[in-house]
This record gives C-alpha cells, structure tokens and sequence, in this order.
C-alpha cells in the first residue's frame, strides 16, 4: 500500500446512522459509523480489552460499545467508560485502539493511510465529475490484489479479446501508441486501436494528435474513469481489502438526463451492461499469476502495455 494517500473505502451508502459498519480495508480490520450530525468516523475494529470486534457492539450516544464486556470508545479511539470499574473511574490513558482520519466527499468515504497527520492535501477525485453528473452503480469483491484490478484498467491491448462481443468489437488489435500523460498523480492515456492492415504501430511519440483520442484516467492511488464522452463517464474505485482481495465499486456517471426518475432509471439500467463488461475481465484477471505486480517482476511488457508500466513506475516512486 501507498503511504499518505486518501483512499476512496466505502460508498457513502454504506456507512448508515444507528448502525456500525465493519469492513477490512488496507488490510486493517475497521468500523466505521456516524454520529448525531452524519458526519463519519472510523476506528480500529478490535477491542483493546479482550480483542472483540467492536462492529458487532452497538452505538451508544455516539460512541462504539463493545458487545463482550461494554468498554465504550470515542471516535478517538479512546476507552471513556468500563462499566465494570463504575462509572466513577477514571479511564487510563493506555485504553485506546488506532482512530482513522476519514472524510466524506462524492459519494465515497475517504482514508488518509499515513504515519503523519500534518499538511492532509485535498481528496483527489476527477474535476469534472464533481459537479453535474448524477451516478448509479454496483459493487463486487475479487480476489485479487488491487494492483491486477487497477492494471486491468489501463490494459488497452485486452479490448479485442476479452470484450469481444462488448466494447472491444471492430477487430481493432492493433495499438498505437498508447501515449501516456502525468499532471502530478493523475494519468491520462490516449488509446488509438486500429484494424491491422499490414501498417507499422505508431510509437507514443508520432501520435500528435493525441488530444483528440478517446482517453482515459487514473487517479493515484485507486479511483479511474472512462471518458465515453462530455456527458457520459464510468468511475471505478480499487479498493484494497488486503493482500490478495479488492473490492471494485463500479459507476456510471452521466450528465444528460437530469430528470429525476429518468437519471434513476438510465443510472440504474446502466448496471445491467457494466456488469458483463467487468465479468468479461473478472474472467481473465482472476487467472493472472502473481496476484500482485511490482515494477519488477519479470513480465514481458509490449509497447501496448505503457500505461501499465507508467502505473507501476509511479507506484514504486511514491512507495518510497
Ligand atoms: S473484549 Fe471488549 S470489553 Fe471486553
Ligand atoms: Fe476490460
């Protein structure tokens, strides 16, 4: 896992009031709520008394009490209340589990996943979905390390055969290019497939009119989006749950339709055809060995494969 990143963990939609949600991210065990206001919270999921997972307790007055023996925890962390020792008894201070720095934004829960606490920059999420999309979509858990789901992503040479009858119709299997662009941790790759007509792959570098390509994007650390057009996008986020598994929340975005009903009714249907497209790579990424990739490893890359390369480059300069 990258250090001092922000993490999209969750959908919104999960973290309800009245109610503790307990999920592994990063591969730490986590309970998220939210308190009186909405606003949300995150904790170690592990109680620091007799190891009890604090997500089977319930929420009282805004903390988190544990089911075995109610030790109550703020969104600190902190123990505040043993009611064994009475109420009158002081709380030690060594009576805490980790608390989590976590903020909501664009229909995510956000993690910070880093040593430090100072200077958090902003949530990075793509400009021009912040505003005027409406969105719907699913989610699913694949078991294999974030780095294969995300790479999927960026794989502009599967097209014609892992979505043959879907998106990667046309027998375009020839890549030129792809070019790859940085604008500090987000990347944006241009993809020009054509039908092999005999013709030589352009290099990245005799593509000068890259703009005007269908593209793109990936935010570091794990959010990335299609542009189909101005108004229609899909979103997905790479969340790691651990070593060898990823929870995927897949979204289509669009801005056309702001009639409501309607939106809720294209957003929904949307989810019918995204989800064959994403089993249609589930099918083969499951297969890839090793579940993991680093920069080196061994692989034989093509030309087609840059944006792939450039991920695990810029992954392997931010994880120093
Ligand atoms: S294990 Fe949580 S209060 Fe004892
Ligand atoms: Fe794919």
């Amino acid at each position: 896992m990258i250090k001092n990143q922000w993490y999209a963990v969750l959908d919104s939609k999960e973290v309800k009031k009245d109610k503790l949600t307990g999920v592994t991210r990063l591969s730490e065990k986590l309970v998220f709520w939210r308190d009186a206001k909405g606003e949300v919270h995150c904790i170690f999921d592990k109680c620091c008394h007799r190891g009890a997972s604090l997500s089977v307790g319930k929420l009282v007055d805004d903390h988190v009490e544990c089911p075995f023996h109610g030790f109550r925890y703020d969104s600190k962390g902190k123990v505040n209340y043993i009611p064994a020792n009475g109420k009158q008894a002081k709380v030690p201070e060594q009576f805490k589990v980790n608390a989590y720095i976590v903020r909501e934004a664009y229909g995510f829960i956000w993690l910070w996943y880093s040593d430090e606490n100072a200077d958090i920059p902003e949530i990075p999420f793509f400009e021009d979905l912040k505003e005027g999309f409406s969105y719907g979509g699913f989610s699913e858990t694949w078991n294999v390390h974030y780095t294969r789901a995300i790479e999927n992503q960026l794989d502009v040479v599967h097209l014609p055969f892992v979505h043959k009858t879907t998106i990667g119709r046309g027998d375009s299997k020839l890549v030129n290019g792809p070019v790859v662009k940085w604008d500090d941790n987000l990347m944006t790759f241009y993809v020009k497939n054509e039908m092999d007509k005999g013709q030589t792959p352009l290099k990245p570098n005799e593509i000068l009119d890259y703009e005007k390509l269908f593209s793109l994007q990936f935010q570091m650390p794990n959010t990335w989006q299609n542009i189909i057009s101005d108004k229609v996008r899909i979103l997905a986020a790479f969340v790691p749950i651990d070593e060898e598994n990823t929870h995927i929340y897949l979204r289509f975005y669009q801005s056309f339709m702001k009639a409501p009903g309607l939106k809720q009714l294209i957003n929904a249907s949307s989810k019918i055809m995204n989800r064959v497209i994403l089993h249609q790579d589930r099918s083969v990424v499951l297969t890839q060995l090793p579940i993991k990739t680093e920069l080196d490893m061994g692989e034989k890359l093509i030309q087609g494969d840059l944006p792939i390369l450039e991920y695990r480059k810029k992954r392997a300069e931010l994880k120093q």
